[in-house]
C-alpha cells in the first residue's frame, strides 16, 4: 500500500517532534495504520534555521498555502497562532483534505467555524494535542467516557505554568527565572503572557468543555485569572496550611449553567493534583457511570505533544476514504445534538477561600477580622498567624468555608477597611474535591 503522505505546517517545537517520532517508531506506527506514515511537505518561516531532526526527503518550503494545495493525504498545522492558521485549516479543508492541529487557539476561538467546515466538506479535523500535550484526554472524554454524563473536570491543563509553581515551591526560585527556563525548554506559547494569564489553559476548557457537556465552543463563557500576582509568601502559607498552589482549569454544570474558570487555586498537599509537579498535567474528570477518572503525564514539550499528533495521524491514515457519517463526531456530540449552556460569573460561584492580611501589631485585630466573618456567616476552616519580627506588621492567614463567591468579597472588602489591616490582601480560591 502506497504510505500515507502527510504536509506538515511549522517545524518548531511540536513539528520537529512529530518528524522524530514519526521515523523513530514506524515500524510500529505502519503496523496500527495500515500503512507507513511519511511527511512529505514542510513549510517554515525561516529555512537557515538548524532543526533537530531529519529531513530527508522532505520538500521544504516556506510558503504554508503550498503544503496545503500539495499532493498530500493530512495537513498537519503546527504554527499556533490565528493568521494565517486559520485561513490555511479552512482552505485544506474546503479540499477535503483531514486536517491535525496542536493549536487550541484557533480551535477555541474560531472552532465553531471550523467544525462546521470539516462537516461540510467531509473532511477530518483532529486536535488530540491541543489539550494536555501527550494525554489522550480528547479521545477519552469522546470515546472512552462516551456512556456518561460528564458533571465535572479539573486539572492542570498549562504545563509552563506548573513548571513556574514547582520551581517557585521546590527550588525558591523567583517567577521570572522559571518562566525563562519554561521558556528554553519548549513549553511556553510564543506569548508567554498566554501561559502566566491563564489564556492558554481557558483556550484549552473551552475545548474540553465543549466535548464534555456537548456545547458549542464558548471560550468567552470562561472566567480566567493567571498566576502573576501569586507571590513566593502565598506558597510558603499554603504549604504551612496543608496545601500546594496550582493554576487549575475547572468545568462543572449544575441546574443553573456551567462554571467555566481558570485560576490559580490551592489544593489539599495529598491530592493527584497537588502532587503533579513540573510540566506534568493531570486531569481529573467525573462521569456519572463511571465515577472518577484521572489523565497524567506530560503536557508540553516536543516529543510529547508530537505523540498526540501522531496518534491523531494513525487514526486519519485508518478513516481516509470511510463514509463522512462514520466519523466520531468533531466535538463528540453529533452538531444538532449540540446545546449552548449559560456560564457562571466569578460572582456566582461557591468557593472555599484563601484570605492573606498583612496588620499592625496591635491587640484586638484577630477579634476585629473573626467577627466580619462571624457577620457574614463565613466559618473559618484554619487560621495562621504570622508573628512579626521588631517593627514590622504580621501576616494573617485564613481558609474559609464554602462560600458564595460575593459574599467572600463582601467580607475582604470590610476587612480593608480596618485602620490596621493594610492594602495588598491576597484572595485565591480553595478546592476540595468532595
Ligand atoms: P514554535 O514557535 O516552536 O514553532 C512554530 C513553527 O511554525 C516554526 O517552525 C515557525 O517557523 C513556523 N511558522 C510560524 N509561522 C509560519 C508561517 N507563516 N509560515 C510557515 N511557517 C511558520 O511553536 P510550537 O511548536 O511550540 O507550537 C506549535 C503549536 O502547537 C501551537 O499551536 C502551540 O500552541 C501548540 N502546542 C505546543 C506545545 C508545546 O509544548 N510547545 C504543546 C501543545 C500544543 P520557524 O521555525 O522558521 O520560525
Ligand atoms: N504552552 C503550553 C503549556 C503548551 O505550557 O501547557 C502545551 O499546550
Amino acid at each position: 500500500m502506497n504510505a500515507f503522505r502527510v504536509g506538515l505546517i511549522g517545524l518548531g517545537t511540536v513539528g520537529q517532534g512529530v518528524l522524530r517520532v514519526l521515523q523513530r517508531n514506524a515500524g510500529e506506527i505502519a503496523g496500527r495504520a495500515g500503512r507507513r506514515i511519511v511527511v512529505t511537505h514542510a513549510a517554515m518561516r525561516d529555512p537557515a534555521r538548524l532543526r533537530d531532526c531529519d529531513l530527508s526527503g522532505v520538500q521544504l518550503g516556506t510558503d504554508p498555502m503550498a503544503v496545503v494545495n500539495a499532493e498530500v493525504d493530512a495537513v498537519v498545522e503546527l504554527i499556533g497562532g490565528i493568521s494565517p492558521a486559520r485561513e490555511l485549516v479552512l482552505a485544506a479543508l474546503q479540499r477535503g483534505k483531514p486536517v491535525v492541529t496542536a493549536n487550541k487557539a484557533l480551535l477555541a476561538e474560531h472552532g465553531n467555524e471550523i467544525v462546521e467546515s470539516a462537516g461540510r466538506n467531509g473532511a477530518q479535523l483532529a486536535y488530540e494535542a491541543a489539550v494536555g500535550g501527550g494525554i489522550p484526554i480528547i479521545k477519552a472524554l469522546r470515546e472512552g467516557l462516551a456512556g456518561n454524563s460528564i458533571d465535572s473536570l479539573a486539572g492542570i491543563i498549562n504545563g509552563t505554568c506548573n513548571y513556574i509553581l514547582t520551581q517557585m515551591t521546590a527550588k525558591g526560585q523567583s517567577f521570572a527565572d522559571a518562566l525563562a527556563d519554561a521558556q528554553k525548554l519548549g513549553y511556553a506559547e510564543a506569548d508567554p503572557t498566554f501561559d502566566v494569564e491563564g489564556i492558554d489553559a481557558a483556550h484549552k476548557l473551552t475545548i474540553l468543555a465543549a466535548i464534555a457537556f456537548g456545547m458549542p465552543l464558548r471560550f468567552e463563557a470562561v472566567a480566567t485569572e493567571g498566576i502573576s500576582a501569586v507571590t513566593a509568601q502565598d506558597i510558603q502559607l499554603a504549604q504551612e496550611l496543608g496545601y500546594r498552589i496550582k493554576s487549575l482549569g475547572i468545568a462543572k454544570r449544575n441546574s443553573l449553567g456551567v462554571e467555566l474558570r481558570v485560576h490559580p487555586t490551592l489544593v489539599p498537599a495529598g491530592h493527584l493534583l497537588a502532587k503533579t509537579d513540573g510540566a506534568l498535567n493531570a486531569i481529573r474528570v467525573h462521569g456519572n457511570a463511571v465515577g472518577q477518572t484521572a489523565y497524567v503525564g506530560r503536557g508540553a514539550g516536543g516529543d510529547a505533544t508530537a505523540s498526540a499528533v501522531v496518534a491523531d495521524l494513525v487514526d486519519v491514515a485508518r478513516l481516509q476514504g470511510a463514509d463522512p457519517r462514520h466519523f466520531v463526531p468533531y466535538l463528540g456530540f453529533r452538531a444538532e445534538a449540540l446545546r449552548d449552556k449559560r456560564a457562571l460569573t466569578f460572582a456566582e460561584i461557591e468557593s472555599a477561600y484563601y484570605l492573606r492580611l498583612r496588620v499592625a501589631d496591635e491587640p484586638g485585630v484577630l477579634r476585629a477580622i473573626t467577627s466580619i466573618l462571624a457577620e457574614l456567616d463565613i466559618s473559618i476552616e484554619a487560621i495562621l498567624q504570622k508573628e512579626p519580627r521588631e517593627h514590622e506588621d504580621a501576616t494573617l492567614a485564613i481558609i474559609t468555608s464554602q462560600i458564595p463567591e460575593h459574599r467572600c468579597n463582601g467580607a475582604l472588602e470590610k476587612m480593608l477597611q480596618l485602620p490596621f489591616v493594610r492594602p495588598g490582601a491576597s484572595r485565591l480560591r480553595v478546592e476540595h474535591f468532595e
